[in-house]
């Protein structure tokens, strides 16, 4: 089966009654198509099942009170889709099969993620981690998945952006990182992602002083479409303005001592966000796109 049919039955969820079409179903779950497609979704379950067809490509086991995955399914060497999202697990599962290619997280408690974590998942196309708890990645943690396209650490507390993203990360299409605590994002973090098509950066703690040009720029050089509601969080007579509207002499006027040249901010921006005022009071401009469905787009 392809990875794209199982996604798009994994998304349509469970059909109702679908439990009798396989008699190598897990008890209580369905599986609407036999040993490949898998669910066991709101049981209540705090293990896995058991018998699980060893040869399962897609599993989910989504909205359930597991805590710990590790090392559980680390034989299932067909797997390629796996739904863990709604749980309770507290960090990133150890073991993963090495075959995923799409492994959603979201809704969990994880606080951190390990480089040895995600160490075996070369495979993997897609990483949801939304709405966990995570404070922090190690530095490198990312530079194994070389194939990631969409990654999504919407809804956490991180305060940066991890440090090394990999080369790789030209095949990285979609990069969300909403919703957390960015103050600002290091020099040169996006040069490499010569793919990135969309990246949703609202609602951080945004600090509208020098460490933030390097993202102001790359931002003002064509990428206004990407990001353009970025809120000042700091400092204090910055706060609640829109990062774009501001001069660089009121961001980080240090540079234009410096004799750099600051972007020409009213040939750059749109017309609807010169008129900063009232942009600023009613933050009705948002430029980024907030459509993020989970659309197969592997095969
Ligand atoms: C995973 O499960 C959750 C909860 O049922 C669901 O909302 C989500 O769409 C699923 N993800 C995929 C890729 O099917
Ligand atoms: C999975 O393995 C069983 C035997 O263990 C086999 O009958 C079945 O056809 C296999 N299914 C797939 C999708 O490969
Ligand atoms: C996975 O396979 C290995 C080697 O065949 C075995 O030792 C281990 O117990 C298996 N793990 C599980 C969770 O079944
Ligand atoms: C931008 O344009 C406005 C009017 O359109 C003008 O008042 C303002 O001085 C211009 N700012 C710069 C930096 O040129």
């Amino acid at each position: 089966m392809s990875l794209r049919l199982c996604c798009i039955l994994l998304s349509l969820g469970c059909p109702r009654g679908c439990a009798a079409l396989s008699p190598s179903c897990p008890a209580g779950c369905c599986c609407p198509h036999p040993d490949a497609l898998v669910f066991c979704e709101s049981l209540g379950l705090t293990s896995l099942p058991r018998f699980i067809p060893r040869n399962t490509s897609v599993l989910s086991v989504a909205r359930n009170l597991l805590c710990n995955m590790d090392h559980l399914l680390q034989n299932f060497s067909s797997l390629q889709v796996l739904n863990l999202s709604h749980n309770h697990l507290d960090r990133f599962p150890r073991g993963l099969p090495p075959s995923l290619e799409s492994l959603q997280l979201q809704e969990n408690r994880i606080t951190y993620i390990t480089t040895r974590a995600l160490k075996q998942l070369r495979k993997l196309v897609q990483l949801d981690l939304e709405d966990n708890r995570i404070r922090a990645m190690q530095p490198r943690a990312l530079l194994t998945l070389s194939r990631l396209e969409r990654l999504s650490l919407k809804g956490n507390f991180l305060s940066s952006l991890p440090l090394f993203l990999p080369p790789s990360l030209t095949h990285l299409d979609v990069l969300k990182i909403n919703r957390n605590c960015l103050q600002s994002v290091p020099e040169a973090a996006f040069d490499g992602l010569s793919r990135l098509h969309f990246v949703d950066l609202a609602n951080n703690l945004w600090t509208c002083e020098c460490d933030i040009m390097y993202l102001y720029r790359w931002l003002l050089d064509g990428r206004l479409g990407l990001a353009g509601d970025l809120v000042c969080a700091a400092p204090l007579h910055l706060a609640h303005r829109l990062l774009l509207t501001l001069s660089v002499m009121a961001i980080c006027p240090r540079v234009l001592k410096q004799n750099e040249e600051a972007p020409p901010l009213n040939s750059t921006l749109p017309t609807s966000l010169r008129n900063s005022p009232a942009v600023e009071t009613k933050f009705s401009v948002r430029l980024s796109i907030h459509v993020f469905y989970y659309i197969p787009i592997f095969s």
